[in-house]
């Protein structure tokens, strides 16, 4: 057994190490517009950017103030302002807001704060301190804002604000298209992952049935096939929800897409370019991933099946943290971070791959499953309702995986994501499955 001081002193340093990274994020994507541009509403579905730092600041002051060190408030009267629950997106750009100098000024107050109390604090004795989950709930938060403004970004108008490198160039992917996951149970969930979010709780067994899964995630290439095939003119491809919804909508193509003759162009953080390929199909939502599906004689992987595909290693018979096994994310493991504005070509990552041979599970595109957004069973919502529990029910459909707008630490193989099926300019894409003939 290690030593629990030093134990609490790696600790301390993972949470200033993950609140820093995250607070270098927000920093760039709010600097790199200008006042006026982050005040602005670029889409009804999004916050004004300015919105998102100080509910950002604002969530840190509740949790790590407040609760944890039993401060009073700084500022009561804002906080109703960035209760995401009082005033829906479409709302926001009306409200009172802090203007951009004073919400950068409140943020950096209350993070100074934060780590004069994280200095002191003990990682036991008490739910929300212990491990330090409210400081990695707090990261977790930060970072799932720095994704939502990365998309606030890319539906921005106007020239180019952000840049970063493209991954790196790989040799077209010529291994099995698909791989076999052998039935029965798995532990789906965990108990023991200290900086877990209610929603990935508790560990439980799941009986699985064999069936094969994509070796990698669904490709440009073989989207646009769906598209040529006439997959948006043919109703027997969809759903009855989906098949109103593509009609209402005029939906043709991935969001961002536009045809230009014999090919097709998007357009990315400001840039229009060629679709490649071998790149993960981005911007599509539920419906047109199970349409997608259903023409290709497949359908989406469930939840339990993604997860056990994710990680269940057959020679341990039992769940790793990551495909890769339990070893915190790298940068040879899956594109993560916002290292690259774009998902890597399909293929990549080799070091990230599954025991059973599953690619770019983690990182690059968040997949679409089958399945309703429901608790698992023990589910306990902490510490708020709000997080997970008032969003169980069948209008929310489970993404997993994590886009490369994700940072490491809201990212595990245990980690859900939802949305509502028609939303697509999140960064979604998926994979399919198929049941094995028994
Ligand atoms: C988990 C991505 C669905 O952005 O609505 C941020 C994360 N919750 N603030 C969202 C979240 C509260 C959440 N998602
Ligand atoms: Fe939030």
């Amino acid at each position: 057994m290690t030593d629990p001081a030093l134990d609490a002193e790696a600790l301390r340093e993972r949470a200033v190490a993950s609140l820093v990274t995250a607070r270098d994020r927000t920093t760039l994507l709010t600097s790199c517009v200008d006042g006026p541009d982050l005040t602005a509403q670029h889409s009804p579905l999004m916050s004004p950017l300015v919105w998102d730092l100080a509910h950002i600041g604002n969530q840190e002051e509740q949790w790590l103030l407040r609760a944890v060190a039993g401060h009073e408030a700084i500022r009561p009267e804002i906080d109703s302002l960035y209760d995401a629950f009082e005033h829906p997106r479409s709302e926001r750009p009306k409200l009172p807001l802090l203007p951009p100098e004073e919400a950068r000024r409140y943020a950096a107050d209350v993070r100074g704060r934060a780590l004069d109390v994280l200095e002191r604090a003990a990682f036991h004795g008490t739910r929300l301190t212990e491990a330090g989950f409210a400081f990695g709930m707090i990261a977790q938060h930060e970072q799932q804002h720095d994704e939502t403004m990365l998309i606030t970004h890319q539906l921005r108008k106007g020239p180019q604000a952000l840049t970063a490198p493209d991954p790196e160039p790989v040799p077209l992917f010529t291994g099995p298209a698909e791989v076999l996951v052998p039935g029965g149970p798995f532990t789906m969930g965990t108990s023991d992952e200290p900086w877990a979010l209610d929603n990935e709780r508790p560990a439980h067994r799941r009986e699985v049935a064999p069936f094969r899964i994509d070796t990698t995630p669904v490709t440009n290439a073989a989207y646009q096939a769906f598209i040529e095939d006439g997959g948006y003119d043919e109703p027997r491809w969809w759903t009855a929800e989906g098949w109103a919804h593509v009609r209402r909508n005029s939906l043709t193509a991935p969001l961002f897409w536009r045809r230009d003759g014999r090919q097709w162009l998007r357009r990315r953080f400001g840039v229009t370019e060629v679709v490649p390929p071998d790149e993960p199909v981005l911007h599509v939502c539920w419906y047109e991933a199970d349409a997608y599906a259903r023409w290709a004689g497949r359908r989406l992987p469930t939840e339990a099946e993604w997860e056990k595909a994710a990680r269940y290693d057959p020679a341990g018979d039992r769940s790793t943290r990551y495909p890769w096994g339990d070893a915190d994310p790298g940068p040879e493991h899956a594109n993560l971070g916002q290292r690259h504005l774009r998902p890597a070509p399909a293929g990549s990552y080799p070091a990230g791959e599954s025991p059973l041979g599953v690619r770019q599970l983690i990182g690059d595109v968040w997949e679409w499953t089958a399945s309703d957004f429901l608790p698992y069973p023990g589910f306990r919502a902490f510490p708020y309702k709000e997080y997970s529990e008032v969003f169980f029910g069948p209008e929310y459909k489970v993404l997993r995986g994590g886009s490369f707008a994700v940072d490491p630490v809201a990212c595990r193989g245990t980690f859900r994501n939802w949305d509502l099926p028609v939303r697509r300019q999140i960064f979604s894409g998926f994979r399919t499955a198929r049941s094995e003939d028994v």
